[in-house]
C-alpha cells in the first residue's frame, strides 16, 4: 500500500506546470459485464503517464484483454469513464474509431500476420491503409525492419520465419507508425524464453523513444526482472498497482536491459532514490519529445 501510495505522490508531484499534460491512459471506475453472471472487468480506476512501461498480469480470465480491447475501443465498458491523452472514448464515434486506432500500436499473441504477403509487405501495409505515400513507405519500412532486427528477412513469407521472427514482425508493423502509445497482448506467449527477452529488449527500445508501452502477460519471472510498474487483476478487480521496490534504471541501453532480464535472481540495490530520480527525468524528457500527441482529426 505505502507504494502505492508513493507511486500516487510521485505522480501528482510530476503534475507541476510545465507538464500538466494528461495521462496517456485514466481509467474511472471502469466495468465490463459480458453477461450478469460474467464479469470481465469490475470498477477499475488507474491512469499510466506518457513514457511509462507498465505490465498487466493476472491468471488466465482475469480480464487483461478485456482491459485491451476497452482501450482500443473494440468493446464498450457497462460503466465508468476512458479516457486516452484526456480524451474520452464515448465521444469518439464509430466513424472516428478508425482515426483514433492510428494512435495505437497493437501487437497480439497470435502476431495476425497477412500469410501471402512478404515481411516488407506486412509492415508496408499498416502504412498503405494510413493513407502514407509510396515515398514515405520507401523511407519507413527499411529503417523499421533494421530497428527490429528484420533487415535480411525482408522477402520472407510469415511461414518462412520462426515464432519469434513473426511476432518481431507483428511488433514492426504495430511500431511503424510511431504511435505514441504501444499495446502488447500476451507478445511472449507461444515463444522460448530467450525469444521472449529478445521481444521485450525491443518493446524496452521502443519504450525509450518516448512511446508509453502497457504488455499484457503470465510471464512473471520476465516481470519480477523488469522491475517495472505492474498491474494486476484478479477476477476483473485491480488487486495490485505497484512500481517494483527495486524499480530498474531508466538510463540503460537495450543490452545491459537484456542482461537484466538473463540474470539468475535481481540485481543488489543500488540507490533507489537516485535510481527513481533518473528515472523521473528519463520520462520527462520522453515527455517532452511527444507534445502534441494523438490526434482524432481526420487525416487519411
Ligand atoms: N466476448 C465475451 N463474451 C462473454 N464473456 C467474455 C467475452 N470475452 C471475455 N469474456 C469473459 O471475461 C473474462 C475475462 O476475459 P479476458 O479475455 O479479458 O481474460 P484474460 O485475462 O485476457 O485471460 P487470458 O490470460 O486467458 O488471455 C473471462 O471470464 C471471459 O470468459
Ligand atoms: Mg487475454
Amino acid at each position: 500500500m505505502a507504494i502505492v501510495e508513493r507511486h500516487k505522490q510521485e505522480l501528482e508531484r510530476s503534475a507541476a506546470p510545465r507538464d500538466r499534460a494528461p495521462s496517456v491512459i485514466e481509467f474511472r471506475g471502469v466495468s465490463k459485464n459480458y453477461g450478469p453472471t460474467n464479469g470481465g472487468l469490475e470498477t477499475a480506476s488507474f491512469s499510466i503517464q506518457r513514457g511509462e512501461f507498465v505490465f498487466l498480469v493476472g491468471s488466465t480470465g482475469s480480464g487483461k484483454s478485456t482491459l485491451m480491447k476497452l482501450l482500443i475501443k473494440e468493446i464498450e465498458p457497462t460503466a465508468g469513464t476512458i479516457r486516452v491523452a484526456g480524451r474520452d472514448l464515448s465521444e469518439i464515434t464509430r466513424k472516428k474509431v478508425p482515426y483514433y486506432r492510428r494512435n495505437i500500436g497493437i501487437v497480439f499473441q497470435d502476431f495476425k500476420l497477412l500469410p501471402d504477403r512478404t515481411v516488407y509487405d506486412n509492415v508496408a501495409y499498416a502504412l498503405q491503409v494510413t493513407g502514407s505515400s509510396r515515398k514515405e513507405i520507401r523511407a519507413k519500412v527499411p529503417d523499421i525492419l533494421r530497428l527490429t532486427g528484420l533487415a535480411t528477412k525482408l522477402h520472407s513469407f510469415p511461414d518462412q520465419l520462426s515464432g519469434g521472427e513473426q511476432q518481431r514482425v507483428a511488433v514492426a508493423r504495430a511500431f511503424v507508425n510511431h504511435p505514441p502509445l504501444l499495446l502488447a497482448d500476451e507478445p511472449t506467449g507461444n515463444l522460448d524464453p530467450e525469444t521472449s527477452v529478445g521481444i521485450m529488449q525491443l518493446l524496452y527500445r521502443i519504450n525509450r523513444t518516448g512511446t508509453t508501452v502497457l504488455v499484457a502477460t503470465h510471464d512473471a519471472t520476465m516481470v519480477d526482472r523488469m522491475r517495472r510498474r505492474v498491474l494486476e487483476l484478479h477476477q476483473g478487480r485491480l488487486v495490485r498497482d505497484e512500481l517494483d521496490a527495486q524499480y530498474a534504471r531508466a538510463d540503460m541501453n537495450t543490452a545491459e536491459f537484456g542482461a537484466l532480464l538473463r540474470e539468475p535472481s535481481p540485481e543488489p540495490k543500488r540507490g533507489p532514490q537516485a535510481d527513481r530520480q533518473r528515472e523521473r527525468d528519463a520520462a520527462r524528457e520522453a515527455r517532452d519529445e511527444f507534445d502534441d500527441i494523438f490526434p482524432t482529426d481526420e487525416r487519411p
